[in-house]
């Protein structure tokens, strides 16, 4: 079977999700609402506003997407995305959000170091990039509040690198084939693993990054950027589970996808044993990868899209959109000019890699 139509993935996709959460109660999921866009490439960099705000040359690399008012400092006192950005590199033309992330490296046998480029995902277009999911809880009725314009939020640890200690909903699936069939179930489950996968993906390596869906209802951030969101105490993909009373507020589930495309580094000649990527911030365990997300919809856009439980990449009289070529033509210049594409000595910021 091949997965083109994003109505069908969508489908399978909650098929999968509702089977790992058991049977739906009664009249609810006759559809799964859930938005699913691509944002294309904005700027691959070493800045992160929100681990270390004003900071230009972060010890390791970014790829960022979403509204172009990125920068390296992005006080939320003095500026909101939606106000600041002229485009997106998001298909809703609305969403001004920032969403970044590690970039992953392959690293050769004489040791030098080359980018992995990102796949657009299935029934998407666009220039690399993350695929963005907001997805409402399940049973259509719990209310789901939309994040506030200031809200940011971290998940993952970029210094990680060993299994304990990291976060739930971060996980690597190997595909064996470009079309990504078995399609696998829902992320985090089956085959997928939280490390980087130790053997050839002849289909390119997804990475799975979901948010926490509870707030505490009063901070925008935390000083960790993680406290004042909380995973719900049940459920293995969280759409549904109860949220803490420390956290009552039901937040949309935020989730990246990133497709990572080795099939040309397949073809190298890999070392015995080990495998031969590398995260930016020198990790070839897979245990560091992170996500970061600064907040940015246009007023209540992300609300209303929420209310009207929109699907999948369109949804006519409630948000706008543009075509996948006006997204990808939102780009940045690189504040700290550095090599991204070709053959490199050293990661950028010189990260030594542990293996
Ligand atoms: C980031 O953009 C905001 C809004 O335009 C501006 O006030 C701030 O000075 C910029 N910061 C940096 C480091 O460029
Ligand atoms: C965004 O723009 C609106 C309208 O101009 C203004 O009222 C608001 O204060 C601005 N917000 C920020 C954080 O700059
Ligand atoms: C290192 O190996 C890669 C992959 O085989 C090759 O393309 C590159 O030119 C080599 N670099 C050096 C400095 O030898
Ligand atoms: C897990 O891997 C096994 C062995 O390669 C394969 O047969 C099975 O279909 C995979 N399961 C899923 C859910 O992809």
């Amino acid at each position: 079977m091949k997965l083109t139509d994003t109505t069908l993935f969508l489908g399978l996709f909650a098929t999968n999700t509702l089977a790992q959460l058991g049977t739906p109660p009664s009249g609810c999921c006759a559809t799964a609402a859930m938005l699913r866009f691509g944002c294309s490439k904005l700027v691959i960099e070493r800045l992160d506003p929100l681990v270390n705000p004003g900071v230009v040359g972060t010890p390791h690399n970014h790829q960022i997407v979403g509204g172009n008012s990125f920068n390296a400092s992005m006080d939320p006192a003095v500026m909101d995305p939606a106000n600041e950005s002229t485009c997106t590199s998001c298909t809703f033309s609305e969403d001004f959000s920032n969403y970044w992330t590690a970039n992953l490296y392959f690293q050769a046998r004489n040791g030098s170091f080359k980018r992995v480029p990102q796949m657009v995902n299935l029934g998407l277009k666009g220039n690399e990039g993350i695929t963005v999911y907001y997805i409402p809880p399940y049973d259509g009725k719990t209310k789901v509040t939309a994040f506030k314009q200031g809200f940011r939020m971290l998940v993952g640890d970029a210094m990680l690198r060993q299994a304990e200690g990291q976060q739930k909903q971060l996980c690597h699936r190997c595909y064996s084939n470009i079309e990504q069939d078995p399609f696998g179930g829902a992320p985090c489950t089956g085959n997928d693993t939280s490390y980087l996968p130790l053997e050839k993906c002849e289909g390119g390596i997804r990475t799975t990054i979901t948010f926490p869906t509870c707030w505490d209802g009063k901070n925008l951030d935390s000083p960790d950027h993680k406290s004042h969101v909380a995973y719900p105490t049940t459920g293995s993909f969280e759409t549904t589970g109860p949220c803490p009373a420390s956290h009552p507020i039901r937040l949309p589930q935020l989730m990246y996808e990133i497709m990572w495309d080795t099939r040309e580094f397949n073809r190298e000649e890999w070392e015995v044993g080990k495998q031969p990527f590398v995260y930016s911030m020198g990790d070839a365990t897979g245990f560091g990868q992170h996500g970061d997300y600064i907040f940015g919809w246009k007023d209540d856009a992300l609300q209303r899209a929420m209310d009207n439980r929109c699907t999948g990449d369109s949804c006519p009289n409630v948000l706008k959109t543009q075509s996948s070529d006006a997204a990808a033509s939102c780009t940045l210049p690189q504040t700290l000019k550095e090599d991204i594409e070709g053959w490199i000595p050293t990661l950028p910021g010189g990260a030594p890699v542990v293996y």
